[in-house]
This record gives C-alpha cells, structure tokens and sequence, in this order.
C-alpha cells in the first residue's frame, strides 16, 4: 500500500467530494487529483463556468487548479486505475423502502464504488470513505475488495487499505471549513498497515493543517463520531427550539435565554440560533442512521433518545406553520403567502430537507398561494422539490398555487404575510425603506412571520407590521396587537 500520495481519485463530484478534492487540488500542488462521476451533467458543469454547486470562494480554487493538477472526469476507471488514493464521496440517501426505510442509508452507491474498484485497481491502494456512512461499512467495504482483489502485472496480490475520513465542513462556509477544520479525524485499523495508510492521508493534509489538528482513531470510533457530531450539533437546535416554545407562550426572549446560557463556558455560544427547524442533507439522515443503529443493536432507550431531536424538529416546523395560519384569523385559503428563503441555509443553492419545503407543502394544503423568493435556488429546484413524489404528485396543481418571484418585492406584493425562512444577508440587511415599500404593496393588516430571528422587529413594528419572531414574545392576534 502507498506510503506517499501522489494521485488521488475521488468518486462522486458532490457537495462533499467537489469541494473537499478541490481544496486537496489547490494545497498539495504536487498530488494529481482526479474527480469522478457517473454523472456527465455534472462532470460538464464542473468543467465549466457555472460549477453545480454554489458555495463562496469555490470558483476561485477551481479556477486556479483546474487543468493543473485538478480534473474533472467520467472515466472512473482510468482514474481508479491511475490513483494511490481513493476518497468514496458518493451519495448515502436514507433508503425510501425495504428493511430500515426511512431510516437505514442506502449504501448501494457506496458498494457499487467499491466493487468497481475492486474490479479496475492493477496496484494496491488506500480506500478513504469520505461520505457519512453507518458504523461498520468500512468492514463491509474491506470484505468486498479482499474477496475480489486482483493481481498486479508481477504477479503480486494487490491490497487495500480502509480509513475512515469524514468530512465535516458546513454547506455556505465549505471552502473556509476546508482551510481551516476544526480537527481532520482519520480512522484505521489498528495495525501496522493500517497506520501507515493514515500516516499517508495525514500527510496530504498536512500540507495546510497543522499535524495537532489531525486526530487518528479506530475505524469505528471514526464513522461513529461523524454520526454523534451531527447528532449533537442538531440536538442543540432541537433543544433551544423547544425553549423557543417556552418563551413564545411566557413572553421569554430566546435570544437572550441563549446567551445567557451560553456565556457558561461547558455550555457555549455557538449553534444555539432559534430556528423554524434545521434542514440539510446530514442532520435528519445521520440522526436516523444512529436511531437504527441503536435499534438494531437493542437499545431502545437510546434510540426513542435521539428520535426525538427529529420529532422536536418536525413540531417546531409545524407549529410555525400553525402560528402562520391562526394569526391570519385561522385561514389562509386563497390568501397570497410571501415565502422568503428556500435554501435549508443561507449562501447555499441547497435545499435538502429545507424547512421551506415543509412549510409550502403545509401552506398549499391550506390552499394559500405562495410566491417563493430565493437569491440561490434556481426555479427549476423549487418545483421539483414541491412536486417530489412523496411530497405533492400533480405538478400541474403547483404551478397553480406556486410563483416563482424575481425580488423580495415581488414576493411580496398583494401578499399578506411574508414568512421568512432563510437567514440571508439580502433579508437581514434590508433598509427600512426597502421595508417600507414591501409594506405599502402588502394587503393590510400585513404580517410578517421571522423564521430565523434576523430581522430588526422594532423597526419593523415602526413600519406597520404585525411581526411575529420565532421565541420571542406571544403573537396577539386581536386588534390590540400593536
Ligand atoms: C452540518 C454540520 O454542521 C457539518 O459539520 C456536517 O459536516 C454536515 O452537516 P450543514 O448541514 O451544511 O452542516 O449546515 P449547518 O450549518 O450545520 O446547518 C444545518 C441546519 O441547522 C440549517 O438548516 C441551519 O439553518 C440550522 N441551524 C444551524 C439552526 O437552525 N440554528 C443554529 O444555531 C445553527
Ligand atoms: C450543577 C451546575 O454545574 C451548576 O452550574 C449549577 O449551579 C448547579 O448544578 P453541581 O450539581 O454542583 O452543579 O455539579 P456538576 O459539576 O454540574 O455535576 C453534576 C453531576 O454531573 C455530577 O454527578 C457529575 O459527576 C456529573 N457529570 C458532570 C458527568 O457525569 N459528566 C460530565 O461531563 C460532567
Ligand atoms: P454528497 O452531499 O454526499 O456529496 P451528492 O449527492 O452531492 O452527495 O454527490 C454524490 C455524487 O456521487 C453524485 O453526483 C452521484 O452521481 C455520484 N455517484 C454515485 N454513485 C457513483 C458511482 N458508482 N461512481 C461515480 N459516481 C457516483
């Protein structure tokens, strides 16, 4: 197995395997990188100007790299064959039927990878698994290439060596994360060919990030923390988002409540931002994969445990969505509902799990039109994502109820309430004169529902909405309502 890196491959040209594989590109100008995908729309959209994901400072590495020692490819055969190193960065979606639906990952894309390279690779190679994955694939990964391993041309049996590497950079901040991790976590087997193989990885990243950084574990505990990470970091949000209920009902400022317990150091500030509910692809998915975990391993109790950070979560998107339609005098049939925001979270094109979805899916039961404004989300991703199978089948019936606004403003015009959803800079930092105009072309009483806790709501009130903000203060919803 390689000692040195000097070729790698990444397998699946995601969110993860894009960015993280470009970074590698632009730091160890001397490591040939090669990313692949079955994917030929996407492989052309990386070779372009237009990248398939939006993340800021992403097109200037790529720029800088591509061509050099960054390539973008279909052919992942060649690249299998020609690389030391190969990171599996391709997708683990939770499986949608069979044993463990909507609750196991499905890891045939994980397995059809490594039977590829088990099939292709002439030389020995280290295997990283980069995606998120269930506790043990790495084993189930090492028995598919041990039992179906090759022989190179002289004659020797070709080996793989596993490590667990999982990628914990946030969508929005991907290339910052990159640069500068809080910790590079890799997993091995705890022998000697084991360890070398992590030494080797870790010396790819330690052509930027310092070698205190990089924490070598066992395989298990290192597919294991990626799950338990997620899944604290989520209970965070579950945890102030059912304070946030508290404050709503006693006239509590959550805002404050979170800063005053995150002053106290074992507690901490970050991650405690009230929220209508976290999206993304990694929180609910991984949470669900530990569940089953536990469940398959007969821990009960610590399974219904972290159930219950999703079904906090899943109330606290439902009761916004309650709160929408009671303060509107218990009806929003046929009213126009300005959604602002459909990304899961700002600087981000991404809207896996987005709270918007749950929101417009609720609003479109209650028969409201929805005019949805998003600065990232192209069109086309709104409406597959409101006609999903599972979510609405008739796309016809929601382009009925669904338009695709161009401004904040036209979003809003006519509506009667703007519900915020996303927490971009655009929203944040809007004047009160921009406000003003939104107002003024806003049915009257003209309410404005603040998902993210971003907007000035003093101001606001100045202006003449009815704001009602996630964990501050009840909604009044007679005409007392100043
Ligand atoms: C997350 C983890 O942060 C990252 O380490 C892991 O590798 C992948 O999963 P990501 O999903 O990209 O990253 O974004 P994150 O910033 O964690 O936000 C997730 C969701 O939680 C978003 O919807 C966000 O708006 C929400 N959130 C976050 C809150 O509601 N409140 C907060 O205080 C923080
Ligand atoms: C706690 C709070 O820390 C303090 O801020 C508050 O004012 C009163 O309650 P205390 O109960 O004195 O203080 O001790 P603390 O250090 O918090 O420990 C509480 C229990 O948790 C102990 O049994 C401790 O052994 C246990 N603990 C603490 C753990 O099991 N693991 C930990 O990581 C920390
Ligand atoms: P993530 O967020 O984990 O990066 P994505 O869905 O964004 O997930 O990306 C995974 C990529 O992996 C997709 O572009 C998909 O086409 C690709 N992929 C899946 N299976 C394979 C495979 N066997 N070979 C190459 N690419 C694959």
């Amino acid at each position: 197995v390689p000692t040195h890196v000097k070729s790698i491959c990444c397998i699946g040209a995601g969110y993860v395997g894009g960015p993280t594989c470009s970074v590698i590109a632009l730091k160890c100008p001397h490591i040939k990188v090669t990313i692949v995908d079955i994917n030929p729309v996407r492989i052309a959209a990386w070779n372009s100007d237009v990248l398939p994901v939006y993340e800021p400072g992403l097109d200037e590495v790529v720029r800088e790299c591509r061509g050099r020692n960054l390539f973008f490819s279909t052919d992942v055969d060649a690249a299998i064959k020609e690389a030391d190193l190969i990171f599996v960065s391709v997708n683990t979606p939770t499986k949608t039927s069979g044993v463990g639906k909507g609750f196991a990952a499905d890891l045939h894309y994980v397995e059809a990878s490594t039977r590829r390279i088990a099939s292709v690779a002439t030389s020995s190679k280290i295997i990283v698994e980069k995606s998120t994955v269930p506790c043990r694939t790495a084993a189930s990964m090492r028995t598919i290439l041990e039992s179906n391993s090759t022989f190179a041309a002289d004659g020797t049996q070709i080996s793989f060596q596993i490590l667990s590497n999982p990628e914990f950079l946030a969508e929005g901040t991907a290339i910052r994360d990159l640069f500068a991790p809080d910790r590079v976590l890799i997993g091995s087997l705890d022998t000697q060919q084991g360890k070398a193989a992590a030494n080797a990885l870790s010396e790819v990243y330690e052509n930027w990030v310092d070698r205190s950084k990089v924490y070598q574990t066992g395989l298990w505990s290192s597919e294991l923390s990626k799950l338990a990470a997620n899944a604290l970091l989520a209970q965070r949000i579950s945890s102030i988002n059912s304070l946030a209920a508290i404050c709503e009902a006693t006239g509590a400022n959550v805002d404050e409540v979170a800063h005053a317990c995150g002053l106290d150091g074992r507690i901490g500030n970050k991650f405690l931002k009230a929220s209508v509910g976290f999206g993304g692809s990694c929180f609910q998915k991984d949470i669900l994969n530990l569940v089953y975990l536990s469940e398959s391993l007969g821990l009960k109790e610590v399974s219904d445990y972290w159930h219950q950070v999703i079904k906090m979560n899943e109330y606290s998107k439902e009761r916004f969505a309650r709160k929408v339609v009671s303060t509107l005098f218990n009806t929003i049939t046929f009213k126009k509902i300005a959604v602002l925001g459909f990304a899961f979270k700002k600087d981000t094109g991404d809207t896996r799990e987005a709270a918007a979805i749950t929101l417009c899916k609720y609003f479109r039961q209650e028969r409201a039109f929805i005019a949805i404004y998003d600065p990232k989300v192209t069109t086309n991703q709104i409406m597959l994502d409101l006609t999903e199978p599972g979510v609405v089948d008739d796309a016809e019936a929601v382009r009925k109820q669904v338009r695709i606004a161009t401004s904040m403003q036209d979003a809003c015009d006519d509506a009667e309430a703007v519900i915020i959803c996303t927490e971009w800079d655009e929203f944040k930092n809007a004047s009160k004169q921009e406000w003003e105009a939104i107002y003024k072309a806003m049915k009257k009483p003209s309410f404005l529902f603040d998902g993210r806790g971003i907007v000035d709501t003093k101001m606001l009130r100045e202006v003449g909405f009815k704001v009602h903000a996630v964990g501050k203060g009840p909604v009044i919803v007679d005409p007392v309502w100043a």
